[in-house]
């Protein structure tokens, strides 16, 4: 993956060599901003309009003063600029409080900083990765509901998996799984669909929204009741949602194996079916 050679940087256009940010920055400083992202597939991004609302929501739980509809011109702007306007592309957003004297307390009259940059991004129609996972222990703070840019613990969790050959690390607290390092996990049991509620403990994903009303209009039953880690030797199927991943079944967890890779999980399928569609 390479860097691209724009940026959109507080309202203008910059090369990305020349794109600057002061060193005391609260988001360099304390971590303290958020981001989102989203892809566009076939000329629009998919779902703007939520992923919009969730980076709005999150300003206001953090209380940084900002429109984030405001952006929306803006990259317009910026997808132009690169050359990306029509073309499946990924964008990242990001918006910190701004720059201040370092001093915990959120300082008065911030002006945000605001970067966006987009790179071409082709996603495959399905995800068929059939991934093997790892599960640790959900050690991130009980606010993980704010997509915020301080993100060491998934990086260290994640790494594991990395260090595991894995692609994904499953995260459980007190006894019940969460969700994954960079996704949201479902499981598959007697044909429920089942996935942690949307509380402090999970983003609540795009992706996992889609597929809960996916699981509505094709009659699958889903509960948002997390599933424990003694349920797991009875679950059948389990999948990853997100921007990226889509939804990408499960294949094996630490040594346990769902599947072996000829047959199908048909409730996953289903769903990979449908979203394709939605695309
Ligand atoms: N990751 N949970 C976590 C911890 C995430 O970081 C993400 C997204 C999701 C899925 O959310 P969505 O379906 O809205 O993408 C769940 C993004 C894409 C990332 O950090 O790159």
């Amino acid at each position: 993956m390479s860097y691209p050679d724009k940026v959109y940087l507080n309202g203008s256009i910059v090369n990305s060599a020349d794109a600057k940010v002061s060193v005391f920055d609260r988001g360099f400083i304390f971590g303290d901003g958020l981001y989102e992202v989203m892809v566009q597939i076939n000329g629009r991004f998919f779902y703007e309009k939520e992923h919009i609302e969730r980076l709005q929501s999150g300003l206001q739980k953090i209380n940084i003063e900002f429109d984030a509809n405001s952006l929306k011109n803006e990259i317009t702007t910026l997808l132009k600029a690169v050359a990306l306007n029509d073309k499946d592309c990924m964008l990242y957003i990001q918006i910190t409080r701004g720059i201040a004297p370092r001093q915990h307390s959120f300082p008065v009259d911030m002006k945000p900083t605001v970067m966006m940059y987009a790179v071409p991004k082709v996603l495959p129609e399905i995800n068929t990765a059939n991934a093997h996972v790892i599960t640790r222990n959900d050690f991130r703070w009980s606010r993980c509901d704010i997509k915020m840019t301080s993100l060491l613990g998934n990086v260290m969790l994640n790494e594991e998996a990395m260090q595991h050959e894995c692609y994904e690390t499953i995260l459980h607290r007190n006894g019940v799984f969460t969700e994954a390092s960079h996704c949201n996990l479902f499981f598959v049991k007697d044909a429920i669909v089942y996935t942690h509620p949307a509380n402090e403990y999970i983003l609540n994903g795009i992706t996992r929204m889609v597929v809960i009303e996916l699981c509505h209009s094709l009659g699958i039953e889903i509960k948002e009741t997390p599933i424990s880690l003694e349920e797991l030797n009875t679950i059948d199927e389990a999948f990853l949602t997100g921007t990226s991943t889509q939804i990408a079944a499960i294949q094996q967890i630490d040594d346990y194996r769902l599947y072996t890779g000829n047959e199908k999980d048909p409730v996953t399928q289903r769903l990979q079916e449908a979203f394709l569609k939605l695309k």
